[in-house]
């Protein structure tokens, strides 16, 4: 029987301590910009706790923020002029990756997210949002589930924080692929977090290529293969 009752009761626990002390185990993020990016449970927020309706959230990843110097480290490691570009994060979640882009001069800025409660505390989030490094104001979250959106056109910065895996993945990088054929503007597709069966799938693309690598955030940055704009290139 205690093995039953005890889980119930260390969450029972958990949610009383935060509301005596609501400012406990908050990331230095939200206190700064007084927001809500943080997960539920440890930084986690479980998809299987959610009300989501796409049959894809069981090849989904839970929710956790983006740390900001990682975040800070893939822009930064991207070497373009930002105000040409459109922002896309693949399963935005609570906004930390929108905001955190909104320090740049972003044209647009876009979130795509299929939970519809983690989108709603995303846009409160972007309402709140005040920090004095903001450059771009234009930034919306999308409640989507990702393999239906089709890109927009114009330079892209897409980032993927491991939203996912197996088919779902596959089924993404095949829409985004039929963008790129679409179009010749440049794309750059920053992953954070890679897993083996991302690398294999994203490196066996005819149309993308590395730009970057960062071992130190664990991220890999490909772009459009054939991009003018790179020196490598011809
Ligand atoms: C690791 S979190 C990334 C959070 C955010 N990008 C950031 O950097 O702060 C992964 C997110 O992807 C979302 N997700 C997973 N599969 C998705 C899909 N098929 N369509 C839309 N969102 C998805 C999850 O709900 C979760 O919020």
């Amino acid at each position: 029987m205690r093995g039953v009752l005890l889980p119930m009761h260390l969450v029972r626990e958990y949610l009383a301590v935060r509301k005596l002390r609501p400012d406990e185990g908050k990331s230095d993020f939200d206190r700064a910009h007084d927001v809500d990016t943080d997960g539920e449970f440890g930084g986690w927020t479980y998809l299987s706790d959610l009300n989501i309706p796409s049959s894809n959230w069981i090849e989904g990843h839970d929710y956790r923020a983006i740390e900001p110097d990682r975040f800070g480290g893939v822009l930064t490691s991207l070497g373009i002029l930002f105000d040409e570009y459109t922002f896309v994060d693949y399963g935005s979640g609570k906004g930390r990756a929108l905001l955190l882009a909104s320090e740049f001069p972003f044209k647009e800025i876009v979130g795509l997210e299929f939970s519809p409660e983690l989108h709603r505390t995303a846009e409160e989030n972007i309402r709140r949002y005040r920090s004095p490094k903001q450059r771009c104001k234009n930034i919306r979250s999308v409640v989507v589930d990702f393999t239906e959106f089709d890109l927009p056109r114009g330079p892209l910065v897409l980032l993927f924080f491991d939203p996912c895996r197996g088919q779902v993945l596959e089924q993404v990088v095949s829409r985004i692929e039929r963008s790129l054929m679409a179009s010749t503007s440049p794309v750059y597709l920053a992953y954070v977090a890679p897993r083996l069966e991302t690398e294999r799938l994203l490196r066996s693309s005819k149309l993308l290529k590395e730009h970057s690598r960062n071992t130190l955030f664990n991220f890999v940055i490909y772009q459009r293969a054939g991009d003018p704009r790179d020196r490598n290139n011809g």
